[in-house]
């Protein structure tokens, strides 16, 4: 029942042309999960249409809202809830089914859900979570394999402190604080766009949020929200790994529909290692003719240098002229990207959480395997700088991130083969991201 979807990269040409960049995955499955909240009708645009949007959409659907999607649009409504338990089946394909945990309790005072365990880019702890619903009145309880949680008499506004500034964490206790009663104040909460763009969705349902891109956010129980609409924003980590992959590969391309706001970190790096970045609003144009620069990296929350960036960018270093170190603080183990460039010619050795890259490197293609979608990213850049043809197995991890990635990389001029795509791998990989 499961076909291998395989993407083949032809080699040794430079990227040039102009592309579109679609919506944000991160802030898409948050704002779907976000529907939860209203019984009333909610229309949201420029979606991406990638496998892990659909799987979201799939589990509303699941738990009795009435979803429609065309195209990049995505219409729901969530007016009665048959249920607020999230299939094993459904939610273990997709790490993010944790931002569930919030609106379903928020909404209906009980939500059952896969427990995240451990995967291949580190332990992906949700203690913060736990922790911070548990001080708004939340009782949640490991029944093995799933978290159960439960807010008999409702959730009410607490003060909470995040140890560290979790993505999924900030936005699952947001999401739960809205319908709450009283203020909620979640200090040192994460600030990543996508996090923000969920705040601001739930704002134009009527919720009261304040402190939407800082570190503290503030949050106002209300009664009920109301429905909407929500252009999803731009995707900054398609957009990043675009730029990284002209750079590594040299030409000349404009990325249209980006956010260049959002992605500071990026270019300014791409700029020291050689690149010629102009940004205007909603564009970014990339240029690189010249020898590319070895310059160090550390990954950090945002406006940091995004953890989710790394692994392209180690790719890209591989084909600068000198030794780079890349140190990695999101995660414990974001470098399985790292054997698989080594396997096609890279020369990187590792010590514990930096990488120390020495090129530049004659990448040669092969056939290898993909291990998660960011480290998909990497190795299709790898690929576009190698001689001769990849295969990348397992294609379907980039499928869940990257709105045609190939169609995209074909219109920059790439020589680029997506075969034997559209078979449902993931139920039987189970890799959670
Ligand atoms: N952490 C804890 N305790 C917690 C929560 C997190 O120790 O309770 C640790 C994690 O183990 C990790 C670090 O904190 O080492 C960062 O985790 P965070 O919770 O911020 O990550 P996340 O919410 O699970 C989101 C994105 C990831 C992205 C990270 C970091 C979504 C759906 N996922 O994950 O995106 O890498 O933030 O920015 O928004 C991807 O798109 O490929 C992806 C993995």
């Amino acid at each position: 029942m499961t076909a291998s979807s395989t993407l083949v990269v032809r080699g040794g040409r430079p990227l040039h042309g102009t592309i579109c960049v679609s919506g944000s995955k991160n802030a898409s499955l948050p704002i779907l999960a976000a529907c939860l909240l209203t019984a009333e009708g909610v229309q949201l645009r420029n979606v991406p249409r990638i496998a892990d949007t659909r799987l979201m959409a799939g589990i509303l659907e699941s738990l009795g809202c009435d979803v429609a999607v065309e195209e990049n649009r995505v219409d729901v409504r969530a007016a009665d809830l048959s249920s607020s338990h999230v299939g094993t089946d459904l939610g273990r394909g997709m790490r993010a089914s944790i931002v569930l945990l919030g609106p379903l309790l928020g909404r209906t005072g009980h939500a059952r859900l896969p427990k995240p365990g451990g995967d291949e880019i580190g332990m992906r702890r949700v203690e913060q979570h736990v922790r911070g619903l548990s001080q708004m009145g939340a009782r949640i309880e490991d029944r093995g394999s799933e978290i159960e949680a439960s807010a008999p008499s409702g959730l009410h506004g607490a003060r909470v402190v995040l140890d560290m500034p979790t993505v999924t964490g900030t936005e699952n206790i947001v999401m739960a604080a809205v319908l709450a009663e009283g203020r909620t104040e979640i200090l040192n909460a994460a600030l990543e766009p996508h996090v923000q763009d969920l705040c601001r969705f739930l704002v134009s349902l009527g919720a009261q949020i304040e402190g939407i891109g800082t570190d503290t956010v503030v949050v106002e129980g209300v009664e009920a929200l109301g429905g909407g609409e929500h252009a999803v924003i731009s995707d900054y980590l398609e957009a990043g790994t675009f730029a990284i992959a002209a750079a590594a590969a040299g030409g000349e391309v404009t990325l249209e529909c980006s956010p260049p706001e959002d992605l500071e970190a990026p270019i300014l790096k791409l700029r020291e290692a050689g690149a010629e970045v102009d940004v205007q609003p909603g564009l970014i144009h990339l240029r690189r003719e010249g020898p590319l620069r070895p310059v160090d990296l550390v990954t950090w929350v945002h406006p940091g240098y995004p953890t989710d960036l790394q692994a392209p960018y180690t790719a890209l270093m591989t084909q600068a002229d000198g030794e780079a170190v890349v140190s990695e603080y999101i995660f414990e183990n974001r470098f399985q990207h790292v054997p698989e460039l080594v396997r096609m010619g890279a020369d990187i050795s590792m010590h514990g959480r930096t990488a120390v890259i020495r090129g530049p490197a004659r990448l040669r293609g092969g056939a290898i395997r993909i291990p998660d979608i960011r480290a998909g990213a990497a190795m299709v850049i790898g690929a576009l700088c190698a001689d001769g043809e990849t295969e990348l197995r397992e294609a379907w991890h980039i499928e869940r991130g990257y709105e045609d990635m190939a169609g995209k990389l074909r219109q920059l001029g790439a020589e680029v083969e997506l075969i034997d795509a559209g078979a449902d791998e993931r139920s039987e990989h189970l890799t959670y991201e």
